[in-house]
């Protein structure tokens, strides 16, 4: 893409700068930029996936990566797309010993026209730069980041599988490299970016409703805490209690918090109600983003569309668990559901809520509302027409 017409995408992506970002940089590093891009293609390119066979989320990568160094004396490296290899960290690694790392998660689809486009990445690049400032990693440009990351995917582009409802995952990196164990700031780091392709999350144009465990007594993200941020630290801890939602089968974990018990996040997913207000309006709910909600790609676009068509109310407001059980109870609700770059909406039919099943009645409600914004985000990020939500590769 010509560098006049990302600049101009850029001016209109961009967010107000946060303050952070306004304060006096933090590292002496410069920015890496996409025109030092070095490339060193693979001389053993692996067979691409079938496309018969359903593709696992996750285990199958492409043969390249985009690898940038930073330390704090030189600051960024130039930035490289190369083979698909593994890593050499010191056995000390920061990023091993106290968490010092942060990810992303978006996808490319490939269009009826072939073209491959990236589905709102500046959201990922600002969510991205906001990670790596509370975890006091470098700072980096993210026009320059994204450019590469487009470069990445060109050189892959092959590997972008086209049937109905597949994507290519892309998932940045960023960790910390001190090869030290005092917990402290890294004067060493590595940006990196390898890409999946990924198979479709629901079969066809359905839907399938997932089962949730809703146990106060699991705590996700607190407010003080870091739950707005993408950090893998956030991840493991939830391992556990994902497996206790599998114990008592259900799929997926529904994440309470506060002595109100509010409806905070869905395993790794925003959470929508869409029901009657008890105040007799229709609307369309989700908690508001005050640091224990991870600000969600698909829950910003979700929100947006529903306002483009002004039908409803959308509000973002805490969501408490009394109110749910309220709202079942006089029949008020029509759809609860997940939203995320994986599923993209994702509908649920029943929480297991102190030893009860609560059925939700999502599906017999069409899913009308889930099953709306599954199409027009489809066509969207399948479609042929340009859309300035998409970047082209
Ligand atoms: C905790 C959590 N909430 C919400 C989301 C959804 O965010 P997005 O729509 O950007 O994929 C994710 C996805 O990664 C997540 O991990």
């Amino acid at each position: 893409m010509a560098a006049a017409a990302l600049a101009q995408i850029w001016a209109r992506k961009l967010l107000p700068v946060p303050w952070l970002l306004c304060a006096p940089r933090r590292y002496a590093s410069s920015d890496f930029k996409a025109a030092d891009l070095q490339l060193e293609m693979t001389k053993t390119p692996h067979k691409k996936p079938d496309p018969r066979e359903p593709l696992v989320f996750g285990k199958t990568f492409t043969d390249h990566m985009l690898m940038v160094e930073w330390n704090e004396k030189k600051g960024w490296s130039q930035p490289r797309i190369q083979p698909f290899q593994n890593l050499t960290l010191h056995p000390a690694c920061s990023s091993l010993h106290y968490s010092l790392q942060l990810f992303e998660g978006l996808k490319a689809f490939k269009g009826r026209d072939q073209q491959v486009r990236l589905f709102r990445p500046w959201l990922n690049m600002d969510r991205m730069l906001r990670s790596a400032l509370r975890l006091c990693l470098p700072s980096f440009d993210k026009g320059e980041l994204l450019e590469c990351i487009r470069r990445l995917i060109e050189v892959d582009k092959d590997w972008v599988p086209d049937s109905a409802g597949t994507s290519l995952y892309v998932r940045p990196v960023l960790i910390g490299n001190e090869p030290s164990l005092g917990v402290t700031r890294p004067s060493q780091a590595l940006l990196y970016v390898i890409l999946c392709p990924v198979g479709s999350y629901f079969r066809g144009d359905s839907v399938t409703p997932v089962s949730l465990l809703a146990d106060p007594a699991f705590i996700r993200a607190w407010v003080g805490g870091v739950g707005n941020y993408k950090l893998g630290g956030n991840y493991g801890p939830t391992v556990l209690v994902q497996q206790e939602a599998k114990k008592k089968g259900c799929e997926q974990v529904l994440w309470l918090y506060g002595p109100d018990q509010q409806l905070t996040e869905v395993g790794t997913m925003n959470i929508f109600v869409y029901w009657t207000h008890k105040d007799g309006v229709l609307e369309l709910v989700t908690p508001p983003l005050d640091g224990v909600i991870l600000p969600g790609v698909v829950r910003q676009s979700l929100l947006d569309l529903a306002q483009t068509w002004g039908e409803f109310r959308v509000a973002e407001r805490r969501i408490t668990m009394k109110e749910l059980l309220q709202a079942l109870e006089e029949g008020r609700v029509r759809e609860v559901f997940g939203s995320g770059t994986a599923c993209q909406v994702c509908p649920v039919h029943q929480i297991l809520y102190q030893g009860q099943h609560l059925h939700i009645p999502t599906m017999e409600n069409g899913p009308e509302l889930i099953l709306r914004f599954q199409k027009e985000l489809k066509a969207i990020q399948y479609g042929t027409s340009a859309h300035e939500w998409m970047l082209p590769v």
